[in-house]
C-alpha cells in the first residue's frame, strides 16, 4: 500500500444481491476491464479505472498479509477466495466476497486475472472485520503499515495463519512430522 487516502465511516450497500461486480486484471494486477456495476459502486468511471493498479480501490484498513495470501494463491494457478473491504472514490466503504481466477491462453499460460465479486451479509462484514483487525494488528497503525517493504510483507505472510491456506500441502507434511515425532 503506497499511498493512504481519506476514508469515511460511511458504508456504500447500494449493490443488489443478483449483481456482481467484475473486473479483469493484466499479471500484476492493472485493471484491463471494469463492469457497469464495478463503476456505480466504487464511484469511479471505467476510463478511471482502466489502466490503473487495482489497488486504486483498496481500503487501508486491510491487512497487507490478506493480499500476499491471495497473490500468492493466483501465482501458482489456482482459484482464490475472500473477503475484501473496498474503499469508494469518496472514500466510503463498501465490503465484497471475492473469487479471483487466473486466466490462461490457449497453452494454458496465465495471461492475467478474472475477479467476480458477491454483496455481503452483514454477519459476514462483522466476522471479517474483527478477523482483519487482528490480522492487521502485527503491521502496525495504517502508517506504519504503508511503508512496510515487500520483504517485510512476506516475513509477516509466511508467520500468519494465512500461509498454511496457500499451501496445504506443506502445512500437512508438517503436521504428519509433528505426528510422527509424539
Ligand atoms: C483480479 C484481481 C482483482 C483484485 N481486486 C481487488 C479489490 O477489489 N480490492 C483490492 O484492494 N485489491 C484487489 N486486488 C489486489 C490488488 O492488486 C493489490 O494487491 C491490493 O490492493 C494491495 O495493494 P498494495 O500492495 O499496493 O497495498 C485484486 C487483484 C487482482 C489480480
Amino acid at each position: 500500500m503506497r499511498v493512504i487516502l481519506p476514508v469515511t465511516q460511511k458504508i456504500n450497500d447500494s449493490m443488489r444481491d443478483d449483481e456482481w461486480i467484475c473486473s479483469k486484471t493484466d499479471l500484476k494486477g492493472v485493471i484491463t476491464y471494469a463492469n457497469d456495476v464495478f463503476c456505480r459502486v466504487s464511484g469511479f468511471s471505467a476510463d478511471e479505472l482502466v489502466g490503473q493498479p487495482h489497488n486504486i480501490v483498496r481500503h487501508p484498513d486491510m491487512p497487507c498479509i490478506a493480499f500476499a495470501w491471495c497473490w500468492d494463491t493466483l501465482s501458482q494457478g489456482k482459484e482464490w477466495r475472500g473477503q475484501v473491504k473496498n474503499r469508494c472514490k469518496n472514500g466510503d466503504t463498501y465490503w465484497v466476497d471475492v473469487t479471483m481466477t487466473p486466466q490462461r491462453d490457449e497453452e494454458g499460460k496465465i495471461i492475467g486475472y478474472f475477479a467476480v465479486r458477491r454483496k455481503m451479509t452483514q454477519d459476514k462484514i462483522n466476522e471479517m472485520d474483527a478477523l482483519y483487525k487482528s490480522l492487521s494488528a502485527a503491521e502496525g497503525s495504517i502508517e506504519e503499515r504503508a511503508k512496510l517493504s515487500r520483504a517485510q510483507i512476506d516475513e509477516l505472510y509466511r508467520n500468519s495463519p494465512l500461509y498454511p491456506l496457500a499451501h496445504p500441502e506443506a502445512a500437512e507434511a508438517e503436521a504428519a512430522t509433528a505426528e510422527e515425532g509424539e
